[in-house]
């Protein structure tokens, strides 16, 4: 097992290892022993297959644990959801010294985060990273928050995990697609920050590769080390966001059918259409089973890259490869866009 540290003002450890499960509570229990009570948080994909054994762990560890189960998917990832959450916390008694544990994918780990945001100006959160996608990005950073009708990820708040767990187990019962949506963040860490990595996934990584763990490990890595530079997310922090500007808009666009996954891959295959390593990128698309282009015209996607949460004044900033492992912001009106598509 591995052990990431992200050193931030308020710094944790991230887990990456196998079987880390069965031992989530006892984690918590020894990094913080004040905390009586957890709001576990899941929805109704992962709490068929992992809710039992993560609260079996938690109440082995003495913790008393309110379930809170929403229904999977993006469409739940928004202001009444949370609403509820919060309701719940303060019907149950929940104090600043318990704890909300995430136990999902990007939606859980970013609702379940923002909650703990905001429930008393801040509690803490555990983020137990079920999907590839949560594992090598959602988790880690800090980033909560919803969805508005105009645009995602609109409202939230940076609230540092105090313990980020990535069982690589849990990857097996992730369907083929879910899988390929993670290694969509995975590709993006190899073309903005690492051509080692490049060449490792030139051999296709799959769930049951030898491989996998390293691999989700390098990633937090990378991740952590923008983070520490740039936790607030002015600088170098904003390269993860390669393909996002588009991907973003295309997933709004499609009312959320397009996966956040997909839409990434797409949007940095778009993005990318003139530089000299478009025709590597879209390879490495194609290999991990991933769409690289989309029928939307500008018009489509204009309000989404219009209410992207990384616009400042009327310019918005694309991240841009022009050598794996390199990636350049650079500051742009909107309608420059319509040349990549
Ligand atoms: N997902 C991009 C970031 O955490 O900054």
């Amino acid at each position: 097992m591995r052990r990431i540290k992200v050193k931030v003002r308020h710094g944790y450890v991230v887990m990456v290892g196998r079987d880390l499960l069965k031992d989530c509570g006892k984690f918590i229990q020894t990094g913080d022993t004040r905390i009586k009570k957890i709001f576990l948080v899941s929805e109704t994909n992962v709490a068929p297959l992992y809710l039992d054994k993560t609260r079996k762990s938690l109440e082995d560890a003495g913790f008393e644990v309110v379930e809170y189960i929403f229904e999977a998917g993006e469409k739940s990832k928004n202001l009444n959801e949370v609403a509820k959450m919060l309701g719940v916390l303060a019907e149950n008694g929940f104090t600043r010294t318990d704890a909300v544990v995430a136990l999902g994918g990007g939606v859980t780990t970013d609702m379940a985060g923002f909650a703990a945001s905001i429930y008393l100006r801040g509690i803490k959160v555990y983020q137990i990273a079920t999907t590839l996608l949560a594992q090598v990005d959602a988790s880690v950073g800090g980033k909560t928050g919803v969805d508005l009708k105009e645009g995602k990820n609109l409202v939230g708040a940076f609230h540092q995990p105090s313990l980020v767990i990535c069982d690589v187990d849990l990857l097996q019962s992730l369907s083929d697609e879910v899988f390929a949506e993670g290694m969509a963040e995975v590709i993006k860490y190899a073309f903005i920050s690492d051509r080692d990595l490049y060449e490792k996934l030139k051999n296709k990584i799959d769930k049951n590769s030898p491989d996998l763990e390293d691999v989700v490990a390098r990633c937090v890595e990378l991740k952590a080390y923008v983070v520490e530079q740039d936790e607030l997310d002015n600088g170098l922090r904003q390269t993860l966001n390669f393909g996002h500007t588009l991907g973003h808009a295309i997933e709004r666009n499609s009312n959320f059918t397009v996966s956040h996954g997909f839409a990434v891959a797409k949007g940095m295959a778009m993005i990318s259409r003139h530089s000299p390593i478009y025709n590597e990128l879209v390879e490495m698309i194609k290999l991990y089973d991933l769409p690289y282009e989309d029928d939307s015209t500008f018009e489509d996607l204009l309000g989404g890259i219009m209410n992207d949460k990384k616009k400042r004044g009327s310019k918005i900033t694309v991240v841009l490869v022009n050598e794996i492992g390199k990636a350049e912001l650079k500051t742009i009106e909107p309608n420059e866009l319509k040349g990549y598509l």
